[in-house]
């Protein structure tokens, strides 16, 4: 099945696609989920090539692995876990059975918890020892932190709770530059934390402790927790009212549904909280019933293939000209490259093809002035992913979101585009001349033909931000599929875990670095030198 899309692009390869943008061409190679569009007529993939993609989808059995996720049945095979992050925002739908016990009275009774304790906090009703609550800490890490910090953000506009602060890593500098600016006495701590056992977080909570131990009588008192582990929420202290739990079937990197949501509840409300959860539940609805070349989820998985195992990009970059998403590129770091970055398939053979790409990204405008340079005139071509909305928040100023979107649209037109060694010289030929003119012009050829893809949304609201993330999620589940790997586990984090507990005595100097490699030694005897 690879073999065919390879003698495909060994055919179409070194054509322009530019040619094959005609006025056609952005019907045919676009979709809509309600009023989200996903424009990916700026690629080289063709009618022949999307037929071979979604071949790929129907031979690897796509759809009945997703029915198999959404009707709760084990695909997590390493972990033996139903995977069921979308029965968290299935907030209008009916029954969903694990084992043989539905489990949606369960997250709706968690929900309906959530939503009392988040309307407490906001209104007064759950307060500080000095009064009510003005600021919510979130103590957590990797799906812990990355989904609610990068929500918060995105959807700013529509805060109107108390101020939300994030710590995640056990560096110092992180928790004390955010406590710094916050009163013990009317401060809300949340540990989040799947296992409770993470001990990034574990450290910075028993640090919050203290910090707030020095202040108020019952620093238990002002902590919630956010964890599938309640024995050891309770060995910390930390009330069960106050405690919201999920089951294992919710992986880390896909929690910001349900409990692990809760900074952001409180920030934008319960009403606001809904409203994300339907626009993912909406998403949801699409990928299960429209067709593959309707469906935003595939269509996206399918140009991520095609560029990443077929084209050989090892590279993404994701591009919001929308600043509140600007978090939106290292979310997507955990979920795709932890959730993809395998080497084995599921029977643990070797991939045939390249695992899932590097992702990276950061804010239109501001990568244009640093790294769109390597984009446009690198030797290596790096697709693409522009997200953009029509309209901003700030209606005066409104001038400024249309100099936005141009930005955008413009820097799509040019990767395509391009910029030949004629035209570059005629921009230059009334300053030289002869070989400096042909020197010169050289430096300002742009080869184009580089692809990328266009989601355009009306406004990021909490139901659109809904959508973008479930859009994502099920991308990722497509191409975790189509390469045969399981999505849901990360072992590829556990060795370097295991080594940083072995290595923190040898740092503390209760125990001799004898035995490490003389790399690691040195680097040991370096630091304690300078006083680590
Ligand atoms: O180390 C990776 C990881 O397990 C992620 O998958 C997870 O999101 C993160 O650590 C935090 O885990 P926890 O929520 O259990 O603290």
């Amino acid at each position: 099945m690879w073999d065919e899309l390879r003698a495909h692009h060994a055919q179409v390869a070194d054509r322009r696609f530019e040619a094959l943008v005609d006025a056609d061409r952005a019907a045919a190679f676009s979709a809509q989920a309600g009023d989200m569009l996903l424009d990916y007529a700026k690629t080289n993939i063709d009618a022949t090539g999307r037929a071979l993609l979604i071949d790929l989808l129907e031979q690897t059995g796509v759809a009945a692995k997703r029915d198999a996720m959404f009707s709760g049945l084990p695909i997590n095979e390493t972990e033996g876990r139903a995977v069921l992050h979308t029965a968290l925002r299935n907030i209008d739908g009916g029954p969903i059975e694990v084992g043989g016990r539905d489990i949606m009275p369960e997250v709706l009774d968690t929900l309906a918890r959530m939503e009392n304790f988040a309307n407490d906090v906001r209104n007064g009703r759950f307060a500080g020892q000095g009064g009510k609550i003005t600021d919510v800490v979130n103590i957590g890490i990797g799906g812990s932190d990355l989904g609610p910090a990068m929500a918060v953000k995105a959807l700013a506009p529509y805060h109107d709770g108390p101020r939300c602060h994030f710590v995640s890593n056990v560096d110092p500098a992180d928790i004390a530059g955010v406590l710094r600016g916050c009163d013990p006495a009317t401060t809300l701590v949340i540990v989040a934390s799947k296992t409770f056992t993470t001990i990034e977080t574990m450290t910075n909570a028993r640090t919050a402790q203290a910090w707030m131990g020095q202040v108020v009588a019952d620093p238990g008192a002002q902590f919630a927790a956010l964890s599938t582990a309640e024995d050891k929420t309770a060995a910390f202290g930390i009330d069960p009212s106050r405690v919201f739990g999920f089951e294992d079937w919710v992986g880390g990197r896909y929690s910001m549904w349900g409990p692990i949501g809760l900074s952001l509840m409180i920030a934008i409300g319960v009403d606001g909280f809904r409203s994300f959860l339907r626009g993912a539940q909406a998403m949801d609805t699409h990928f299960k019933v429209a067709k593959w070349s309707e469906n935003l989820p595939a269509l996206l998985a399918l140009v991520g293939i095609w560029h990443n195992q077929i084209c050989g990009h090892a590279t993404r970059a994701v591009l919001p000209y929308d600043n509140l998403l600007s978090r939106l590129p290292a979310y997507l770091q955990q979920l795709e490259m932890e959730s993809n970055g395998k080497g084995v398939s599921m029977d643990g053979a070797d991939l045939e093809v390249p695992s899932g790409p590097v992702v990276w990204g950061e804010p239109g405008t501001n990568g244009q002035h640093a790294f769109y340079q390597l984009i446009h005139q690198g030797t290596r071509v790096i697709p693409c992913e522009f997200l953009v909305a029509a309209r901003g928040h700030e209606d005066d100023l409104h001038h400024q979101h249309q100099l936005l979107v141009a930005n955008c649209l413009a820097q799509s037109e040019a990767l395509m585009r391009g910029r030949d060694l004629d035209a570059a010289r005629a921009k230059i030929a009334d300053r030289f001349a002869g070989d400096e003119l042909e020197r010169q012009a050289r430096h300002r050829v742009f080869a184009g033909n580089r692809p990328s893809v266009t989601i355009a949304y009306p406004k990021l609201t909490p139901f659109v931000l809904g959508q973008i993330i479930a859009l994502y999620e099920h991308r990722v589940f497509v191409e975790g599929v189509v390469l045969g790997i399981n999505s849901f586990d990360q072992w590829g984090v556990e060795l370097g875990k295991e080594l940083a507990t072995n290595l923190q005595p040898v740092v503390e100097g209760t125990q001799s670095a004898d035995g490490k490699d003389g790399s690691t030694a040195a680097l040991v005897g370096f630091l304690q030198k300078n006083g680590v």
